[in-house]
């Protein structure tokens, strides 16, 4: 994650290092001149090497000050950009993989997944990245300090590093418990994640059944398993700081006990080091609580990558082959089961042809919009294989082909905007006129409701949540004219509209015959009469075609 960083880090290591040395020099200054003070002298021995005066001294300490302030800034600058880099490159990087992954696996992933993604993972990955920062300056700062203890005196440095070492040792179980705890924490926030995506979508369904307590509970259920969890990891988390000082001054006092047996250790030796070294243990106490709560992340780090690599697992593989137009498409012994070993399409064998209107038809769950999914690509056959203009749909690239066809789903998809926006859709070569032919060939702009009349003034809501079905249903039609594609695919276009209604879109439709060709799922009468042919489903196989086709199954 941070290897992209990596001059930043060099940088910001730099200046933290450069800022510990300038701190560690100040304290042994500044305890010099206190010793001097003491003892009267105009002159000081510091490092126990060089003599100075105390005016100097003085001057030194000060500039020493300055610098390690100046550095520490332009550590914690460039901390905050190496923060911004790392969310905004890892955002980009989930957006990325998730639309550049199939339809299906986007379909598998729970709802609220992507979004707790990208909110609460980039959130939590930035508080450690600052925490990362302290952690590091600590470290270096107490390497500056090691090293400049270590020039005054050798021996009770190397103790004193020994110290910090077992106490390091002796933390890593909490931090193990602490990664356990974190793993237990991330799930269930997810699970919670989910669970308030879900039923913040249900909408009108709770209210009408008058289940919102039920909801509630179980709401209130997930939150508090979420804040049982998080507690006992942040209790665990919080423990490596009290642990942690009251170990270290258990070290003091034995340190205390050795140097008070040893009458050979002068002040102006001890004066320093055991400055340098208490400075050492607050560092200490960053490193080690960094360390601890990178362990804290371990859940949210598991979930980050599980999530990225199913994703890349599932990335979208599209073919060469280019597709101008739209000549034929054939079923040749396709066989389709979803991945839970439910069969949908058993051997379907079926031929369309430029400019013909095929109907799709048959009972609920037999398979139709799979079919029309099969034919955008957004599923493959198990066996069999699917032709378009006798090309093989595995070998197309599928954006081209996508630029030769329009779905108009089962059920809406609109975004908050205006009906332009809507019919647009994202598609900057659409024109203003073709927008407006595709809102009055879909009878958009026929509503009998004015406001709707104007396109690009009317706020819609978001998905559509200020139209009717039926006006969703007809503005999601407009979307699919106003590209004029070559085949339009549509699933059950009618279903939401009175008879006037649909017998207009029939209208609309048979003006396009000839030129367009349309693969319409429906049961109405109304639509099937203008079919050329009707394909019927049963279970999973096409079970007949009407009398004036062929059946190829
Ligand atoms: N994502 C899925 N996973 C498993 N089964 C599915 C999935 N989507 C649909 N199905 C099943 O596939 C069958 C066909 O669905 P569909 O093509 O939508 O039917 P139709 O459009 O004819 O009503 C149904 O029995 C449905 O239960
Ligand atoms: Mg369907």
């Amino acid at each position: 994650m941070l290897r992209p960083n990596g001059f930043r880090i060099l940088c910001i290591s730099f200046a933290n290092l450069l800022a510990g040395i300038a701190e560690a020099a100040f304290l042994v200054i500044s305890t010099g001149i206190a010793l001097g003070v003491t003892t009267s002298d105009s002159s000081l021995e510091i490092f126990s090497r060089f003599d100075m005066e105390i005016t100097t001294s003085l001057w030194l300490a000060g500039a020493f000050i300055f610098a390690k302030f100046t550095l520490g800034t332009i550590a914690l600058w460039l901390q905050s950009g190496l923060t911004e880099s790392v969310v905004v490159h890892q955002r980009l990087k989930i957006t990325e993989l998730y639309f550049g992954s199939t339809w299906e696996a986007q379909q598998d992933a729970p709802t609220g997944h992507l979004q707790h993604l990208l909110l609460g993972f980039s959130q939590e990955i930035s508080g450690l990245l600052n925490s990362f920062n302290q952690g590091l300056s600590s470290m270096l700062s107490l390497m500056a300090l090691i090293g400049v203890a270590l020039f005054v005196d050798p021996f009770s440095t190397l103790i004193a590093g020994f110290a910090l070492l077992i106490l390091g040792i002796a933390l890593s179980p909490i931090r193990k418990a602490i990664a356990q705890r974190s793993k237990r924490t991330a799930s269930s926030q997810l699970d919670f994640a989910h669970g308030i995506a879900e039923y913040s979508s249900l909408g009108i369904a709770i209210q009408s059944y008058g289940v919102s307590e039920p909801v509630k509970q179980n709401l209130g259920r997930l939150l508090k398993v979420e804040g049982k969890a998080r507690r006992k990891m942040e209790f665990t988390l919080q423990t490596i700081t009290p642990v942690y000082i009251a170990s270290a001054y258990i070290f003091i006092l034995i340190a205390l006990s050795i140097v008070s047996r040893n009458e050979t250790m002068s002040l102006d030796k001890i004066g320093p080091v055991a400055l340098l070294m208490l400075r050492g243990l607050t560092y200490g106490q960053s490193v080690y609580f960094f360390l601890a709560l990178k362990r804290a992340m371990t859940g949210t780090f598991e979930q980050l990558n599980s999530t990225m690599d199913f994703y890349s697992k599932n990335k979208l593989r599209t073919g060469r082959e280019e597709v101008t137009g739209f000549n034929s498409l054939t079923f040749d012994g396709v066989t389709f089961s979803h991945k839970n070993g439910t069969e949908i399409i058993k051997n379907a064998s079926f031929r369309m042809k430029h400019g013909e209107i095929l109907g799709l038809s048959g009972e609920s769950g037999s398979g139709k919009t799979t079919i029309l999914e099969l034919i955008c690509g957004l599923r493959s056959p198990d066996h069999g294989c699917i032709l378009i203009n006798e090309t093989n749909l595995e070998l197309i690239n599928l954006n081209s082909w996508q630029k030769n066809y329009s779905l108009v789903t089962q059920e809406p998809r609109l975004i908050s905007g205006s009906a332009t926006d809507n019919i647009k859709f994202f598609r900057n070569n659409i024109s203003i006129e073709d927008i407006e032919k595709a809102a009055q060939d879909a009878l958009y702009l026929s509503d009998s409701s004015t406001h709707l009349n104007n396109l690009e003034m009317h706020q819609i809501g978001e998905a559509g949540s200020q139209l009717s079905g039926g006006q969703k249903q007809r503005l999601s039609l407009a979307r699919a004219l106003a590209s004029k594609p070559p085949l339009l695919l549509l699933d059950e276009p009618t279903a939401s509209l009175d008879i006037e209604s649909e017998e207009k879109i029939c209208e609309t439709l048979n003006n396009l015959r000839g030129k367009v060709s349309i693969l319409i799922v429906s049961h109405s009468e109304n639509v099937l009469k203008i079919c050329d042919r009707v394909i019927y489903l049963e279970g999973n196989s096409i079970i007949s075609t009407d009398s004036s086709s062929k059946i190829e199954s």
